[in-house]
């Protein structure tokens, strides 16, 4: 049983000084830029031919989704498949955590089945860091309530990559529903740590302004302040499904006061714009702002699974030397 929720690596070869991925708040800079070149490589994989390598042959990976998915979900289940190893997944409505039992119940029985790793999403914050705690398995944090969102942060700086020189001193802006953002927080981590600076904006009740102090970034109400001088806009949806009342007047304001248009893209005509998914469009972002060339939402998507298979290549446990 792990006494700790990140023992070191168990390949004393790895630079990783991690066993699961929970969040990137201890994540160095070199781990970050190895976690990145390796994706890289996997990135040129999915563009040959045959797209699949054995690496993985004989690991399993359960995937847990007790909240909604697209592209986490699908990327994760590509990316195991490509590496070759073996997937099984559940989701909240087809499993016994509606019929009463608990996370590390179900994770224990997942595991007495004999799988490597678990892909947990989880609308509870440290969920991911509990089951790292009371199981054996690797642990991949597929977004833990409003806490962090590490593959996705990690595909982003992937995307990143390709279209700069550098992080540092890189201005990159994100915009919207803040407080309820786990792909805000692990952004800011991913970034901060890599030398690029962050302004974080949004109406005033969705903008937890101790982040300011607490994560060494900057905040502001104002989008076009957030715009002016930034290289990457990111966008993000407004989490409904995490706040009671609403924190805003109305969408149609909403979208007048904080939405992207295209006059934004005409008066700042170097601006990428990168949005997690799922977009809403017509609010974070204007419909014709999320078909523009310099949108790069779908290259994120791409690089979602050469990332995750990164991940899995670097921290699952490999049964052959495939
Ligand atoms: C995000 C998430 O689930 O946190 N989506 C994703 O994983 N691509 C963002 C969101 O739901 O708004």
């Amino acid at each position: 049983m792990a006494d700790s929720p990140d023992t070191p690596a168990v390949d004393a070869d790895s630079p990783l000084r991690h066993r699961h991925l929970l969040d990137l708040s201890t994540y160095d800079a070199d781990e970050l830029r190895h976690i990145l070149d390796t994706a890289q490589e996997f990135r040129a994989v999915l563009d040959r031919p045959i797209r699949q390598v054995p690496t993985l042959q004989g690991t399993t990976v359960a995937s847990l989704f007790f909240e909604p998915s697209t592209r986490t979900k699908l990327s994760f289940g590509l990316a195991a498949g490509r590496l070759s190893a073996e997937t099984v997944s559940l989701s909240k409505s087809g499993s016994s955590v509606k019929k009463g039992e608990t996370l590390k119940d179900t994770a224990r029985n997942v595991e007495a089945m004999k799988v490597d790793v678990v892909v947990l999403r989880h609308s509870s914050p440290g969920a991911p860091h509990f089951l790292a705690r009371c199981t054996d398995s690797v642990i991949l944090n597929a977004g833990d309530g409003a806490h962090a969102h590490p593959t996705q942060a990690l595909l982003d700086v992937l995307t990143m990559r390709e279209h700069i020189d550098t992080f540092d001193g890189l201005n990159v802006s994100i915009i919207g529903d803040i407080t309820h953002s786990r792909v805000a927080r692990s952004n800011v981590q991913a970034l901060t740590t890599l030398g690029a600076n962050v302004t974080l904006c949004g109406p005033a009740t969705m903008l937890p302004v101790e982040m300011e102090r607490a994560m060494d970034v900057r905040t502001t109400t104002d989008l076009d302040a957030a715009l002016e001088g930034c290289d990457i806009a990111m966008a993000l949806r407004i989490q409904m499904e995490r706040q009671d009342e609403g924190l805003f007047p109305s969408i149609r304001e909403y979208h007048m006061k904080f939405g992207i248009t295209p006059d934004h893209l005409r008066r700042h005509p170097n601006l990428l714009i990168m949005h997690p998914g799922p977009v809403n469009r017509g609010v974070e972002l204007a419909n014709d702002v999320v078909d523009h060339e310099r949108a790069i939402i779908l290259s994120q998507v791409t690089n979602g699974v050469a990332l995750r298979m990164a991940i899995l290549y670097l921290l699952a446990p490999q049964r052959t030397d495939g």
